[in-house]
């Protein structure tokens, strides 16, 4: 795999630099939440952490907005409009993220674990910190497992189906439970 390589990728455009918690808050970063069920949930559940959400649609990042703006304030939730890729190798430095998000991401054109990018994620993620990813693809789930294992050092900590009767976490995984679709859910950790 080509080497991740920093001085490439443009600084995102219009985004103000991230003011880090302090250290003893965990820091989550999502990756693609869409139109943002699963932050708004998450923080409200996780009120001592704080998670950073990025979508770069317009359209989805405005309705994760008019969303966060129904509910009461949500001073650990920090949302942001930007490509990932570009607002992660910008703002976070190394070692600094306990846990990552990757629900259902488009597996085209290019997976996130297959990306040269995907070792500036490791590289910010804490030892001990995770990254979950969740997908209804199945080639995408074998793939990832092995990405991740073998590729990028991390261990499994959880490999899962999802129950069609479990409570959906994302607008996607409502979407591909009510067709009666597989959904997986893997958790890996950096060792
Ligand atoms: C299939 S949707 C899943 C959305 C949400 N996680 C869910 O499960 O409902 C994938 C999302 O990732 C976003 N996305 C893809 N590449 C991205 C990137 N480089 N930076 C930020 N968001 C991205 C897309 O815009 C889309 O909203």
């Amino acid at each position: 795999m080509r080497p991740f390589r920093s001085e490439n990728i443009s600084k995102p455009r219009g985004t103000l630099p991230f003011a880090y918690p302090s250290i003893e808050v965990p820091l989550d970063v999502e990756v693609g939440c869409g139109v943002g069920w699963h932050p708004i949930r998450y923080v409200r559940e996780n009120p001592k952490r704080t998670l950073v959400a990025i979508e770069h649609t317009r359209t989805r990042f405005s309705r994760f907005e008019r969303r966060i703006a129904s509910h009461d304030p949500l001073p650990n939730l920090h949302p942001v409009h930007a490509d990932a890729v570009k607002w992660i190798t910008h703002f976070l430095r190394p070692a600094t993220v306990d846990r990552y998000f990757f629900l259902y991401p488009n597996p085209r054109p290019k997976p996130w674990y297959s990306m040269p990018f995907f070792a500036r994620v490791v590289e910010t993620l804490k030892v001990g910190g995770t990254v979950t990813l969740a997908t209804n693809e199945s080639f995408y789930y074998v793939a990832a497992k092995n990405y991740f294992t073998r590729v990028w050092g991390l261990e499994i900590v959880s490999d899962r189906s999802i129950a069609p009767i479990e409570k959906p976490r994302t607008h996607f995984e409502k979407k591909y439970l009510s067709r009666g679709e597989s959904c997986f859910d893997l958790v890996v950790r950096k060792s």
